[in-house]
């Protein structure tokens, strides 16, 4: 058990150091970050935050979090050795110069503060926010932000939907999706995900067994035809494009997502594909002939760490004045 004695010497000690006496007369006036300590006493971060620890070990600094800082502020002791030493040591230092200088400092950096609430951190964080905003996790979010621009109860098509990733996506942001494909295996595991997840879903889902080739729905009938990672697996490609051109209504886009032309031969034998992707050029051709408008083709290079083709994304829209 620490005696009186020693804690009076524990005082004295701590009050011994004049910037730990600054710091406190800062404190009890103001909350402050260790920054705007650093502003005022003129010193660097290191010296700073060892006076702190020292203080803070003398149970007279609260502190507190606020955003990325810390904030701290002095609590005195209503009675006690403490009160004691620091009533005299306040009263003695009133006039000093020293005081005097850091109370106008002091002024100076509140004053900053309210003029620059806000803006000081990202003007000191600057290029560092890629790395910071991390915390915010929101990738997601942001895809679904992008995605309020789509208009709820479209009607789309999705061909080719293997296990439904593109359909049930696409029904989560409140479409209305047919998905078609010819595996029944497929569609069945597509089925039971949906089934999985449809409570609350503002969008509908149906899954029919059809061809690509030979499509089982009306002319006119959609807003919009996906294919997605399809093509390369059809035996007449030309003509699934033909036939997604055709149910879909004037003013509707097709969009094709498959892999640019490549040499990557042991995709046709270990993963079935038919084709080793597309040029543009082919792709042009064949929306051309289904009476679609020029596409929008953008190139997607996979991760450099793998050994993949690049993708591409090609958007093609129904003229208005288009009958087919
Ligand atoms: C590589 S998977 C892609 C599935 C899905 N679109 C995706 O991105 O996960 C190709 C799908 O096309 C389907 N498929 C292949 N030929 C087809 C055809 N002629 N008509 C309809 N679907 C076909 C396959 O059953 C398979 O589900």
């Amino acid at each position: 058990m620490t005696t009186p004695a020693e804690s009076l010497q524990k005082v004295f000690k701590t009050l011994s150091d004049p910037t730990r006496i600054r710091i406190l007369r800062l404190l009890e006036q103001e909350e402050l970050i260790v920054g705007e300590l650093m502003d005022i006493l003129g010193m660097a971060q290191s010296r700073v935050s060892r006076h702190l620890a020292v203080l803070r070990e003398t149970g007279l600094l609260a502190d507190r979090r606020d955003g990325t800082f810390v904030a701290y502020h002095m609590i005195l002791p209503e009675e006690g050795q403490w009160h004691d030493a620091w009533t005299l040591a306040r009263e003695s230092l009133a006039s000093d110069p020293m005081s005097e200088r850091d109370d106008t400092l002091l002024r100076r950096a509140l004053a900053a503060r309210k003029s620059s609430s806000g803006r000081n951190f990202f003007d000191s964080v600057g290029p560092e926010w890629d790395a910071l905003r991390r915390v915010f996790g929101d990738d997601l979010l942001r895809a679904r932000a992008t995605t309020m621009l789509v208009q709820p109860g479209l009607r789309v098509a999705d061909i080719g939907t293997g296990t439904g990733v593109l359909a049930l996506e696409l029904a989560d942001l409140g479409l209305d999706v047919v998905g078609i494909d010819r595996s029944e295996a497929m569609l069945e595991a597509a089925r039971q995900k949906w089934r999985a997840l449809e409570q609350g879903k503002s969008g509908s889902v149906e899954f029919r067994v059809a061809d690509a080739h030979d499509l089982p729905l009306e002319s006119n009938s959609v807003d919009a035809a996906f294919a997605h990672m399809v093509l390369h697996s059809l035996e007449e490609p030309s003509r699934a494009v033909a036939e997604m051109a055709r149910i879909v209504k004037p003013g509707g886009q097709v969009i094709l997502v498959d892999f640019m032309l490549h040499d990557h031969v042991w995709m046709k034998q270990e993963l079935g594909l038919l084709w080793l992707g597309f040029a543009p050029d082919t792709l042009t051709e064949w929306l051309d002939a289904a009476g679609l408008e020029r596409p929008r083709i953008t190139q997607h290079d996979p991760d450099s760490t793998r050994d993949l083709p690049a993708s591409f994304v090609a958007v093609s829209r129904k003229p208005e004045t288009s009958a087919s």
